[in-house]
């Protein structure tokens, strides 16, 4: 049975990602960095576990991931445009570093990075900071390429809150 760390546990997508596996009885470990939200993830059904990208390395983190005994990361982190550019180079970008070299430091074979749709939005103008958020998505994308970890790439568009409609 997997094991399956979550970093950005306590974000929508990590949310909802935890209760869909605690349904199905896979244990789930997830990383949060606000005390306050301690207590939710763990009624939600994961173990919280207390941990900040920006104060990470990747011999920190693979520490946390060994005790952890994870066998899938999922790296569901992102700074949301709060903190402007340098956030989102510092968590979207380092942070998924970071992980993915934490994870094969921790003989974890598994990766999944939640990353964005390059043409989600394209009608709009979404401003310099958009632009930087998609180039450190891709950034990162291509970084986990260079692994030898097994990863998977998700592109959502622009995520709601609705009932899923199973329809693509
Ligand atoms: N929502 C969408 O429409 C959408 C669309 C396409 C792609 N995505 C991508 O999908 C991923 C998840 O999205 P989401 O909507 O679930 O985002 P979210 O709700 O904003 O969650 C982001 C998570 O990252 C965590 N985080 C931020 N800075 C961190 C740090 N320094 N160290 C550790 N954790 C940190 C947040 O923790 P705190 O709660 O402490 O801030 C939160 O748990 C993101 O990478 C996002 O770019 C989202």
């Amino acid at each position: 049975m997997s094991h399956v760390f979550i970093v950005g546990g306590s974000g929508q997508v990590a949310r909802k990602v935890i209760q869909k596996l605690h349904q199905r009885n896979v244990a789930v470990t997830a990383m949060y960095r606000d005390t306050s939200q301690k207590a939710e993830l763990e009624e939600l059904g994961a173990r919280p576990v207390f941990a900040d990208l920006t104060k990470s390395s990747p011999d920190s983190l693979k520490d946390i991931l060994k005790i952890s005994q994870a066998d899938i990361v999922v790296f569901a982190a992102g700074a949301g445009g709060k903190g402007g550019q340098e956030a989102t180079n510092l968590v979207d970008g380092n942070g998924l570093e970071i992980t993915a070299l934490a994870a094969e430091k921790a003989g974890i074979r598994k990766l999944i990075l939640v990353s964005a749709f390059p043409e989600a939005g394209r009608t709009k103008d979404l401003g310099d900071n958009f632009e930087n958020y998609m180039q450190v998505k891709k950034k990162s994308e291509y970084f986990l390429t260079k692994t030898q970890l097994d990863w998977i790439v998700l592109r959502p568009g622009t995520l709601v809150n609705d009932i899923g409609t199973v329809a693509v």
